[in-house]
């Protein structure tokens, strides 16, 4: 880890179970590796290790109930804000299904659902508890929603059965920690505008044309960047979603009020990631009432509205330019021009013809185009996608400051 910076924070949940010592063993090689790292431990994690060997360790206190730190008096928000990550090792079938069901009954749970940090949970159980289908279920929830799962490893478990559920080596639990530890802090000191939901043009007072964008996505890559310590200016159109924390959100309505609103933010910055479906064309003269039904015309003139986008990519200069493209068919292809037309560095091309994708889902199913080829992505939930695509952003970003 850099050494000039503040060592990361990792919050080190333990759950009740046999593996619970080597969690010792993580809190150490996690020092090791140059991060600090306080303990959260539940009430039955306590029957396996004594809170006294993780606080020698770890030379912090360590938290159990709810209340245990006076000087801390809401604990689990001021370790949820401390955290850079947040692992559990080992993290059972309860606190798994707890988790993904939004449980907060204990600190640990309540930590979690309160930090902004990456999960990284390292399962420890049963064979027959790891293969029910419930626990895979909630695996998969809490992946879709960004968090990072170490697979445990196959052998003889303390129960003597043999199978899939004995804790990850510590070593490859670590890896994760810090892959997350340094993700937490790899777009510091960037600028970067989103762009995000409809646009909504005007016919008249009543009646526009607009898109079923929900704005989802690009929420989620404002949310995700300013986590990572970017400073986030999300341009949005019409959503029901709330401004998301530490970023700064200028709504607008129409696609000339975005034009304005981007041309303005992206005067010096280092990204812009355009996620906006950004309507082409508005009607050539909205009425300023609500035009009666009888004397509705049986076709509207439209005009053309800025390619905001396009217009950034005729005077790049450093910024990185990411589009999206919505497609139902030729998808990579017609990325592809998108990406030589305005000059972008990136067009994330996203197959919205499936029902349950893109537009208003909770997921898409894209690929990143570039200039040197195709990235294609699995289906994925819109947070795990936006820490993907900052991931392949970050290196292009130049040097801060
Ligand atoms: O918001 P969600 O519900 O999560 O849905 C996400 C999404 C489906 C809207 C998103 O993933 C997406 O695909 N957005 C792009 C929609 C689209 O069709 O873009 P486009 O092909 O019309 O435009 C290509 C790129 O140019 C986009 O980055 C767009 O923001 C930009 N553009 C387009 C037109 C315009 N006048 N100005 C622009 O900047």
């Amino acid at each position: 880890m850099s050494e000039k910076r503040t060592a990361p924070t990792v919050v080190l949940g333990v759950t009740g179970c046999i593996a619970a010592y080597k969690a010792c063993e993580l809190a150490r090689e996690c020092m090791r590796r140059g991060m600090r790292v306080k303990v959260v431990m539940t009430e039955n994690a306590t029957r396996f290790v004594g809170a006294t060997t993780f606080r020698a360790l770890t030379r912090e206190p360590v938290a159990v109930g709810m209340w245990d730190e006076a000087a801390a008096p809401v604990q689990h928000v001021s370790l949820a804000e401390e955290a850079d990550v947040l692992v559990i090792a080992p993290a059972t079938a309860n606190v798994i299904a707890k988790l993904a069901c939004g449980r907060a009954d204990d600190l640990l749970t309540t930590t979690a659902l309160a930090t902004e940090a990456t999960l990284v949970l390292a399962p420890a159980m049963n064979v027959h508890m790891w293969r029910d289908e419930a626990t895979q279920a909630n695996l998969e929830a809490l992946r879709a929603r960004g968090a990072i799962v170490v697979p445990p490893e196959s052998g003889e478990l303390a129960c003597g059965e043999v199978g899939e559920g004995r804790l990850a080596e510590v070593g490859d639990i670590a890896d994760a920690v810090e892959a997350e530890a340094r993700r937490s802090r790899d777009l510091e000191g960037s600028r970067i505008v989103v762009t995000a939901g409809p646009t909504l043009e005007p016919i008249d007072a009543v009646r526009h044309i607009g898109n079923r964008s929900s704005g989802k996505t690009g929420f989620r890559i404002a949310e995700e960047a300013a986590r990572r310590g970017a400073a986030v200016t999300l341009v949005t159109g019409p959503t029901h979603l709330p401004d998301p924390f530490g970023v700064v959100t200028v709504r607008v309505t129409t696609a000339l009020e975005m034009h304005a609103a981007v041309i303005e933010a992206a005067e010096d910055v280092h990204a812009v990631i355009a996620t906006a479906a950004v309507s082409d064309f508005r009607p050539a003269a909205p009425q300023t009432g609500k035009v009666k039904k009888d004397a509705f015309p049986s076709a509207i003139a439209l005009e053309r509205n800025p390619d905001i986008l396009a217009e950034l990519g005729e005077a790049k200069g450093r910024r990185v330019l990411v589009g999206f493209a919505a497609e139902t068919a030729d998808v990579v292809a017609h990325a592809r021009e998108k990406l030589a037309a305005k000059h972008l560095d990136l067009v994330v091309a996203n197959d919205v013809s499936e029902p349950g994708l893109g537009f208003g889902a909770d997921s898409n199913r894209v690929t990143l185009v570039t200039a040197d080829g195709a990235e294609e992505l699995p289906v994925m939930g819109k947070r795990a996608l936006a820490r993907v695509l900052l991931d392949r952003i970050s290196p292009l970003l130049l040097p801060r400051g």
